[in-house]
C-alpha cells in the first residue's frame, strides 16, 4: 500500500526535479573517473544513461548513429511508414561494424548510376560486386570511377570499372590483429570474406575499424553493430511494423503511448514477448506513472518501463486533461513496482538541466529519455532556421496538431500514441502536445559531453564510483521556491553563455 493506492486524496504529494536536491557525501570520486553505466533494459547495456526520445523532431537515424557512437541510445520515431521506419534501422545498423554480416552487394551488370545511388543510400564509399550466387567477382568503390563523367553513370556497367578477382581477402572469424596487417600491407579500404566456395559471407571496412578506436564507449551488439530502438504503436498495423523491425535488426521495441495502463498495450507486450521471430529484442513499454501501473507492465513481461504522464517540455497532457505524476514522484512510484521485478526504468521527459539526469537516477530511473534537450542538436531531423541572427530547430509533440493531423500526408501514426486513431477528422483531434523551437546547441557529442559530464560531477559530489552506488546511498532535500530561486543564477544578468545552461 503507498499513499498513490490509498482513499487520502491528499496523500501522495508529488514532487519534481526543482523541487528537490541531492545532498552532497563523503566523497573520493573523481568526475572523469566515475563509471556511468547503467542498463537500459532488462538485456541492454549502455555506458551513459541517455537515450533520445521517439520524437519526429528528434530521433531517425543521424541521431540514433551519434547517440549510440557517444554511449547512449536512439529510439526511432514511428511517425512513418513501416518502410521508411525499417530503412532508419538499416542505416543504422550498417553505420559502422566490427564486420557487415550482410554486405549491401551490388551486380556486374549494374551501372554506375545504380552504385551511386546505393553508396550515397547507405553513406559508403564503395561495395563488393557478386553474381545470383554470391561469389565475388570484384570490389567497386570511389576510387574506381573517380574520371568516369556524370553523363556516363547511366550507360556505363560496373564490371567495366571494378577491380576484378583476386582480390584481398579472408575467412569469417579472422583475428583483429590480421585484419589491421592485411589493411597496411595492402593498402585496401575493404576486406571481403569469402567461403571455400568464393561466396561473399561478410566484409569488414577501414573506416569502422577506426570508428571502434575513437568512439570505445560505443553501444553495440555482439556483431559488433551499433545498437539502435524503434517505436511501435499497439493499435493497427502495430505488430506488423514490429516484426518488420525486428527483421531489420532492431535491437529493442519500444511500445510507445502516453499510457500503459491498458489492455491494449499491455497485450501488445505481452504477444511480442511471446513472439519466437523476436527472442532477443528487448521491449519496453510505457507509459506509466503509478505504481500499479508500472506493476501492470512488470506482469506484462516488459524489458523496461517509460515513466512519464505530462512531464514534457512540449506537452499539455497536464493542463488538456488534468492528468499526470510530477516527475520524481512518478519515478519514485514505478520504481516501487519494477526495482523488485529487477526491471529497469526509463524516466521520459521533464529534464531541463543536466543535473536533472542524477536526481531521476537517484529517485529509481536507470536511464533518462530526453527530447527538448537533444532536439537542438545538429543530428535531429530538420534544417537549421534562423530568427533574429540566432539558430533554432524545430521541436513539436507528438500529440501536437501538426503530428497528429493527417492533411498533407496519407495517416498520421501518431495519433493512436493518445488513443485517437478512431478520430477521422484533424478538426476534431485533442492536442496534448505543442509545436515550437528550441536554440541550435551544435554537434550531438558536444550536447551529451555536457549532460554527462553534469552526471558525472553529481556523482563526484554524492560520493559514487558507479550508477549501482549512485542509486543505493544518495538522498534528497527537499526545496522550497526560495531554494529553487538560490539555486539558479541570481542578482547577475549573465553577459556570457554557459554551454550547460539555460534559463
Ligand atoms: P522533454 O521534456 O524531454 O520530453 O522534451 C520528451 C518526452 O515527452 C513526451 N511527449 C509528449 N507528451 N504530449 C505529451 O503529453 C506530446 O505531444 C508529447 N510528445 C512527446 C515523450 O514521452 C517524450 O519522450
Amino acid at each position: 500500500e503507498t499513499p498513490a493506492d490509498s482513499h487520502d486524496p491528499f496523500a501522495l504529494v508529488g514532487l519534481t526535479y526543482d523541487d528537490v536536491l541531492l545532498l552532497p557525501g563523503e566523497t573520493d570520486v573523481i568526475p572523469s573517473e566515475a563509471d556511468t553505466a547503467t542498463r537500459l533494459s532488462r538485456g541492454i547495456e549502455i555506458s551513459a544513461p541517455v537515450v533520445s526520445a521517439a520524437m519526429d523532431t528528434v530521433t531517425e537515424a543521424p541521431m540514433a548513429i551519434a547517440m549510440a557512437r557517444q554511449g547512449g541510445i536512439g529510439i526511432l520515431h514511428r511517425n512513418l511508414s513501416i518502410e521508411d521506419q525499417v530503412r532508419q534501422v538499416d542505416k543504422v545498423k550498417r553505420s559502422e561494424s566490427g564486420m557487415i554480416s550482410d554486405p549491401v552487394t551490388i551486380t556486374p551488370d549494374a551501372t554506375l548510376k545504380d552504385l551511386d545511388d546505393l553508396c550515397a543510400h547507405y553513406r559508403v564509399s564503395g561495395l563488393p560486386v557478386v553474381d545470383a550466387e554470391k561469389t565475388l567477382l570484384g570490389i567497386i568503390t570511389n576510387r574506381d570511377i573517380r574520371f568516369v563523367p556524370a553523363e556516363d553513370y547511366l550507360t556505363t556497367k560496373v564490371y567495366e570499372k571494378m577491380t576484378a578477382q583476386p582480390l584481398i581477402t579472408a575467412r569469417d572469424g579472422i583475428a583483429s590483429e590480421e585484419v589491421i596487417r592485411l589493411f597496411s600491407e595492402h593498402r585496401v579500404e575493404k576486406l571481403p570474406l569469402v567461403d571455400d566456395a568464393g561466396r561473399l559471407t561478410g566484409l569488414i571496412t577501414v573506416k569502422d575499424f577506426d570508428k571502434a578506436d575513437k568512439y570505445p564507449q560505443a553501444t553495440k551488439d555482439a556483431e559488433g553493430r551499433l545498437r539502435v530502438g524503434a517505436a511501435v504503436g499497439f493499435f493497427g498495423e502495430g505488430f506488423d511494423r514490429a516484426m518488420s523491425l525486428v527483421e531489420a535488426g532492431v535491437d529493442t521495441l519500444v511500445v510507445d503511448t502516453a499510457n500503459g495502463h491498458t489492455r491494449g498495450v499491455l497485450d501488445m507486450i505481452a504477444k511480442l514477448k511471446a513472439e519466437p521471430a523476436a527472442a532477443g529484442v528487448d521491449v519496453i513499454g510505457g507509459q506509466a506513472a503509478t505504481r500499479r501501473g508500472a506493476q501492470a507492465l512488470v506482469d506484462a513481461g516488459a524489458d523496461a518501463i517509460k515513466v512519464g504522464v505530462g512531464p514534457g517540455s512540449i506537452c499539455t497532457t497536464r493542463v488538456v486533461a488534468g492528468v499526470g505524476v510530477p516527475q520524481i514522484t512518478a519515478i519514485h512510484e514505478s520504481a516501487k513496482a519494477a526495482r523488485p521485478a529487477g526491471v529497469p526504468l526509463i524516466a521520459d521527459g521533464g529534464l531541463q538541466h543536466p543535473g536533472d539526469i542524477g536526481k531521476a537516477l537517484v529517485a529509481g530511473a536507470d536511464s533518462v529519455m530526453l527530447g527538448s534537450l537533444l532536439a537542438g542538436a545538429a543530428e535531429s531531423p530538420g534544417d537549421l532556421v534562423f530568427s533574429n541572427g540566432k539558430q533554432f530547430k524545430a521541436y513539436r509533440g507528438m500529440g501536437s496538431m501538426g503530428a497528429m493531423q493527417t492533411r498533407g500526408k496519407n495517416t498520421s501514426y501518431s495519433k493512436d500514441r493518445y488513443f485517437q486513431a478512431d478520430v477521422p477528422e484533424d478538426e476534431e483531434l485533442i492536442p496534448e502536445g505543442v509545436e515550437g523551437r528550441v536554440p541550435y546547441r551544435g554537434p550531438l557529442s558536444a550536447v551529451l559531453h555536457q549532460l554527462v559530464g553534469g552526471l558525472r560531477q553529481t556523482m563526484f559530489y554524492v560520493g559514487a564510483h558507479t550508477v549501482d552506488e549512485l542509486k543505493a546511498h544518495s538522498s534528497f532535500v527537499r526545496i522550497t521556491p526560495a531554494g529553487l530561486k538560490e539555486s539558479h543564477p541570481h542578482d547577475i544578468s549573465m553577459t556570457v553563455e554557459a554551454p550547460n545552461y539555460q534559463r
